[in-house]
């Protein structure tokens, strides 16, 4: 499987011939202004909430590629109501087929997430995708909860996707629990520096979960990683 970062909580995962887009926020990252948003492939677009730094490209992205819109139920009637009828409502707890081969679970995220229109956006949640590739976790915006130790109940985990930016979601130390919860060793870190609330040390984020015998990958934008 393939992992590329396009800044923020963004990134995109290939496998199994199909390409998984999450949280687009793109053409409104200063960080990210070297990705094209329009040149931006994907088969799946999935939401894990509905703050403005999660959604603000995925109604262009939608109606250019045709992708298939995966997110809450509120989410998607929000953006059914600008035209994308190509899509799958679920809530937490619900597992989806996406192919034959793909598999996600919506968990749980503790939150907020009203869309950039005031409109109610549901519960904010997180998603376990599940191929023959391994399984990964991509946490959405949290806090720290003892909810990710079902994840690992549940779940091998091969690689966990954390916001680790403090002030809007856990920080360092509470993603390296995160991942004691999660049982995995292998972690890429999300929402992080793209505003000055959330500017971190990344030197010491990546000692943090060293003597925590733990990896913290932080990829450049535009950077892919390869598992
Ligand atoms: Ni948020
Ligand atoms: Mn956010």
């Amino acid at each position: 499987m393939k992992i590329t970062y396009y800044g923020h909580s963004c990134f995109s995962l290939e496998t199994e011939g199909k390409i998984l887009l999450f949280d687009p926020f793109v053409s409104f990252n200063e960080l990210a202004s070297s990705i094209d948003v329009d040149s931006l492939e994907t088969d799946f677009v999935l939401i894990s909430h509905g703050h403005q730094d999660h959604v603000a490209d995925a109604e262009s992205i939608l109606k250019r590629t045709g992708a298939k819109l995966i997110s809450n139920y509120e989410i998607v009637s929000w953006f059914a109501n600008k035209g994308i009828s190509n899509n799958h409502p679920m809530n937490l707890g619900g597992n989806v087929a996406l192919t034959r081969e793909i598999k996600v679970k919506m968990v749980n995220a503790i939150h907020s997430s009203g869309l950039p229109d005031g409109t109610y956006g549901g519960n904010p949640g997180g998603f376990v995708i599940q191929s023959s590739e391994g399984n990964i976790y991509f946490a959405g915006d949290t806090a720290l909860t003892l909810d990710m130790k079902l994840i690992a109940e549940e779940f091998n985990i091969k690689l966990a996707l954390l916001p680790i930016g403090d002030n809007f979601t856990m920080g360092v130390k509470d993603a390296v629990k995160a991942a004691d919860f999660v049982q995995v060793k292998e972690v890429i870190g999300l929402h992080y520096d793209t505003f000055p609330y959330i500017k971190i040390d990344k030197e010491l984020a990546k000692k943090t979960f060293e003597e925590a015998g733990k990896k913290l990958h932080l990829l450049n934008i535009g950077e892919s990683i390869t598992l």
